[in-house]
Parts: C-alpha cells; sequence; structure tokens
C-alpha cells in the first residue's frame, strides 16, 4: 500500500478555506484508491510570521524537507497590511522566494485551460475563444530578475538609485529547455519560446540555448515570439498556443494574463518541479478582500492536487477525474460568487459546498486499475 507525506502549506487570506476543500478531495483519493496520504498542515506566509515570527519557519522546512509533495496556499496581505511586516520577511521576500530556491524548482507549469463547457467563463468572444482554451506556460521559476543582484543606494550627487541584475547561465536555461521540449512532445508538438532577445542579452543567450536543444527533437515545431507580440495573441488568437516556455518574469505576467483570458485567476492551478522536490500552488494570490466570506471557488487549490496527483505520485487517471469532477460542477449549473458575473443565471453556492460537490462528483467515477 502507498503511503505519501504531503506538507500541507495553508497560507494567508482565502488559503485556509480553499486548502481545506483541497483536503476532503485528497481524503477521497486516499479512500478509493487505498493508499494513505500523511497530511501536515505547517504555518507558512504572512500568517506564520504573526504567529512565530518568521514567515517559513524552521520547522516548517523540516515538514517541507520530510515530505514527498507539497501543496502550497496562496499567500500574502492588503499592501496596507504588509506594511506591518518588515521588507524582508514579508511573505514573498520571506517564504515563497526561498521556498523556490530550497528546492530548486525550477519548472514552473501553468495550465491556462478552459474545456468548450466552460468557455462562456471567458471574457473573450465566442469566435476567439473557438473550442476553449487549452495551454501550457512552462516559467522558469528560480532564475532572472526574481534572484538576480540586487543593489540600493545613493549617488554621490544625492540621487537615489536601485539595480536589479536578470542573470542566467546555460545550465539553467538547458533544463528549463528540456523540460519544455518533453511537454511539447507528450502534447501537439509546438512550442512558443517567448523572448525578447531585440533588446535584452539575456534572451539571446536563452535564444541560442533553445536552438541547441531543440536539435535533439526534430518532431517539435519551434515559434520564437517576441514577449509583447505573445500578449498581444494571448488575447486576438489564444487557439494559435499549445505549449510556451520563457523566463522567470515574462512567465510571471503572462500567466497572469493567462488567467484573464480565461476569466479568473481562481481558476489558475500550477506545478513547481525541481529535481527532487515539487510544490504545487494556486498561481493568483490570498485575495484578503474576499477572505474569510466562504465565496472563493476552491478551483485552483484542488486543481493543485490534480497536478500534484499526476506528476508526484503518476496517478494520471484519478487526476483525470478530478479535474473532470470539477469541471463537471460548472457544467452542472453552479459556481461561486467569486467567479460568476451576477445575471448569468447560475446556482451560486459557497466554497464550501463547491469542495462538496466536486468530492460527490469524484465518489460517482469509476476507478480504472
Ligand atoms: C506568482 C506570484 C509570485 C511571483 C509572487 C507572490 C511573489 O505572483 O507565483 O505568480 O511573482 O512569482
Ligand atoms: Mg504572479
Amino acid at each position: 500500500m502507498s503511503h505519501y507525506k504531503i506538507a500541507l502549506l495553508d497560507g494567508d487570506g482565502i488559503g485556509p478555506e480553499i486548502m481545506k476543500e483541497a483536503v476532503k478531495v485528497l481524503n477521497l483519493v486516499a479512500e478509493r484508491n487505498n493508499i494513505t496520504f500523511d497530511l501536515n498542515h505547517t504555518p507558512f506566509g504572512a500568517s506564520a510570521y504573526f504567529e512565530c515570527g518568521h514567515p517559513f519557519p524552521d520547522a516548517t522546512k523540516q515538514v517541507c524537507d520530510e515530505a514527498d509533495a507539497i501543496l502550497k496556499g496562496p499567500i500574502g496581505l492588503s499592501h496596507e497590511e504588509s506594511q506591518k511586516i518588515p521588507v524582508d520577511m514579508q511573505p514573498e521576500r520571506g517564504a515563497l522566494l526561498p521556498l523556490r530556491r530550497r528546492y530548486n524548482t525550477y519548472a514552473n507549469f501553468r495550465p491556462v485551460f478552459l474545456p468548450p463547457g466552460l468557455a462562456h467563463f471567458s471574457p473573450l468572444k465566442k469566435e476567439i475563444i473557438g473550442d476553449g482554451i487549452d495551454i501550457m506556460i512552462i516559467r522558469e521559476l528560480v532564475g532572472g530578475l526574481y534572484f538576480g543582484e540586487k543593489e540600493t543606494g545613493t549617488t554621490a550627487e544625492g540621487v537615489r538609485y536601485v539595480k536589479e541584475t536578470l542573470e542566467y547561465d546555460e545550465n539553467q536555461i538547458r533544463q528549463i529547455a528540456i523540460v519544455a521540449f518533453n511537454t511539447a512532445m507528450k502534447r501537439k508538438k509546438v512550442l512558443h519560446n517567448i523572448h525578447k532577445s531585440n533588446v535584452l542579452k539575456s534572451s539571446v543567450l536563452w535564444n541560442e540555448v533553445m536552438t541547441e536543444v531543440g536539435k535533439d527533437y526534430p518532431d517539435v515545431k519551434v515559434e520564437n515570439i517576441l514577449v509583447d507580440a505573445a500578449a498581444t495573441y494571448l488575447c486576438l488568437n489564444p487557439g494559435r498556443f499549445d505549449v510556451m516556455v520563457m523566463e522567470n518574469m515574462f512567465g510571471d505576467i503572462l500567466s497572469d494574463q493567462g488567467g484573464g483570458i480565461l476569466g479568473s485567476l481562481g481558476l489558475m492551478p500550477s506545478a513547481c518541479l525541481g529535481d527532487n522536490k515539487a510544490y504545487y500552488e494556486p498561481s493568483h494570490g490570498s485575495a484578503p478582500d474576499i477572505a474569510g466570506k466562504n465565496i472563493a471557488n476552491p478551483y485552483s487549490m484542488i486543481g493543485s492536487v490534480a497536478m500534484m496527483l499526476e506528476m508526484s505520485f503518476g496517478m494520471d487517471q484519478e487526476s483525470k477525474n478530478v479535474w473532470q469532477a470539477m469541471q463537471s460542477v460548472f457544467a452542472d449549473g453552479y459556481s461561486t460568487p467569486d467567479l460568476s458575473r451576477p445575471g448569468s443565471g447560475v446556482n451560486m453556492i459557497d466554497t464550501q459546498a463547491f469542495g462538496d460537490r466536486v468530492v460527490e462528483a469524484l465518489r460517482k467515477m469509476p476507478i480504472v486499475a
């Protein structure tokens, strides 16, 4: 009987609410598949700072070190609340980036996915959406501007300045390129390489290494596209994309745009993979404005569970079942107030009821060994 240890980092804002629903799904998956999940909640983010004095406490590091996989809720506070925490202890800089660095989770998978039945969620016109949206954004997650050297100071003339560096070496680029090409091989064998080589030297090296790696994948058609143009085409013709690969900062921005064309960041789960450890998280923030109201949709959190089942535990079919169970709840006409536009005629249910319906739908699905 398989036994997996999972660290649960509830996070801030709506994190604990949507985590609860993800746990219900994990428990059912364990029961249905006759496996055990050892679930360990551990503090992380601003809540951890207020509880224990650090946003990524040592005890949490230990739980994560020992886990087979990590499920992380969103972190962060409103701009005003953030100011109560010293800059380096704020959860993004003090917890999230150190988590990524600790486990070298360089490959961030961000599916931008709307099946045809849910196409109405998108703000894009029907003729643009066609049969829905199905893009996999692959974002390099531990390099670039996020992790480059930083300097702030004042010049001799008394002018304040800041300097941040965008650094990559060829090994970092090669490892994400390989992930991207392998992903393209499993999908439509088309890879959009997103860059800004008309301005940035980092993109020149990036493209060189992409081309070198591409020689090992003659079946994959590579389209090189400038990041600004890619932003336009995501709105005008998302159907032209399948797998997209890009550096860290570009990926942060374009993946949020991905959430935009789906209709909500609430529909964006993600997987962050390193060679020895993986963690899974919604791509969005902690939505402090709706926290505690039981109205946040748990899709991104439960979707992150689905990605964990596939990518950490090799449970491909059960992962598909979880996706399908979530989508069936929408297809049955239910949604949560954070997602649906008023007057759209759907049955509004709360976070918990949405999670319960996902669980009921999953329970009805056959288990295929
Ligand atoms: C994301 C988030 C983070 C990032 C923030 C919270 C630091 O926006 O995962 O996309 O910029 O990477
Ligand atoms: Mg982001």
